[in-house]
């Protein structure tokens, strides 16, 4: 695990293969354990109560948010407090129309069916899900041809949870049959900071309180990035400080890792700075900054525009991504307000 590598991404959401069993160790498994989203899981317990209370199962939820900050999670959570089995895939395994059928036809009264990248299904395949998630029906075709008889199966009533990282990819008649949409956002400080303690925990960490900050002041507001790098500093702590985490330690262990006091890493600058030095600070478009720096648009814009976002560093204007002052504060570049902003210059 060598930090020099430049091809790995310590702060991207996105899971990386040593992440996955971690992940499941460290993943909350009741409401009571899933730290900040406050409003998320008010609305959640409203829900789940009343749902319990009419003895129905959840009206379709669906969970949108960038990667890393907990879909997959509360998508289990919720078929844990409603005490009902859930049933996982993803957008692109299920392929055929026929895929639908098998998987629904599986499912018992009131379980969870859980698509995650729910934008990445296909457009036959939507279609086939959508009287399922309306009215709980199936038609099915049997035989060819001018014989051919349409069978209208009754299915359970299940609740239907969709994970997506990208709301506007998603077709307006598949967004409309989910009864509510949450959304994920970053969490704040202290809650990344009481995840790391939670972790540190079950992991057997001995962390301080200023180490604890110190890692979460870089997790970039995403849980799965804290645990990564709790996970680091614990390895450095343990080779060159006896392994305890103190503020000194995370410290140093965060430095060499080249992720920043506010966690952007080699990436995050290469964006900016392609747009300051050879955009003029924009605007310009996602492909070309992407082009012009070797990256995919995609990862771009999943994993590193929303907190380059989030934290004002960048804007999105119907012309393009322009860098904003705080950009150009962040890297220590003289701020020049973009001339292709048309704004009167100073
Ligand atoms: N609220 C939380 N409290 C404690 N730990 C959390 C919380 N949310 C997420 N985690 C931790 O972060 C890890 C990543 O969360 P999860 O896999 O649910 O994210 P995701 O939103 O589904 O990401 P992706 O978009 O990549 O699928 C989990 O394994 C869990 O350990
Ligand atoms: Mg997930």
């Amino acid at each position: 695990m060598s930090a020099e590598d430049g091809t790995e991404r310590i702060i991207s959401g996105t899971p990386e293969e040593d992440d996955i069993s971690l992940d499941t160790t460290l993943r909350p498994k009741r409401l009571a354990e899933f730290l900040g989203q406050e409003k998320v899981k008010e609305n959640l317990r409203i829900a789940v109560a009343a749902a319990q209370g009419r003895d129905e199962p959840l009206d379709h939820i669906l969970l949108y948010g960038p990667p890393g900050l907990g879909k997959t999670t509360l998508a289990n959570i919720i078929a844990s407090e409603m005490r009902v089995n859930i049933r996982t895939t993803s957008g692109p395994a299920v392929e055929r129309p026929g895929d639908v059928a098998a998987i629904i036809t599986s499912l018992k009264e009131d379980d969870v069916l859980f698509i995650d990248e729910i934008h990445r299904l296909n457009r036959t395949v939507e279609e086939k899900l959508y009287p399922t998630m309306e009215d709980f029906v199936l038609d099915i075709i049997l035989g060819k041809g001018p014989g051919a008889r349409s069978l209208r199966l009754n299915l359970p009533r299940f609740t239907l949870i969709g994970a997506t990282t990208r709301f506007a990819m998603l077709s307006a008649p598949l967004r409309d049959r989910f009864g509510v949409v949450y959304r994920l956002d970053f969490y704040n400080e202290e809650a990344i900071a009481a995840i790391i303690e939670r972790s540190a925990r079950i992991m057997g960490i001995e962390a301080e309180g200023g180490g604890v900050k110190e890692i979460a002041r870089r997790s970039r507001g995403t849980p799965r990035v804290a645990n990564r790098l709790l996970r680091r500093v614990r390895d450095y702590a343990q080779v060159m400080a006896e392994g305890v985490i103190t503020e000194k330690v995370a410290l140093e262990a965060l430095s060499r890792l080249e992720v920043d006091h506010l966690g952007l890493d080699e990436l995050d600058h290469k964006v900016l700075l392609a747009i300051i030095k050879k955009f003029d600070g924009g605007p310009v478009g996602l492909d070309t900054i992407a082009a012009s720096i070797s990256e995919e648009a995609d990862t771009i814009m999943d994993v590193y525009e929303p907190y380059l976002l989030q934290l004002g560093f960048l804007e999105r204007t119907p012309r393009g991504r322009v860098a904003t002052r705080h950009a150009y504060e962040h890297l220590k570049l003289p701020y020049k307000q973009s001339p292709q902003l048309g704004l009167f210059s100073p």
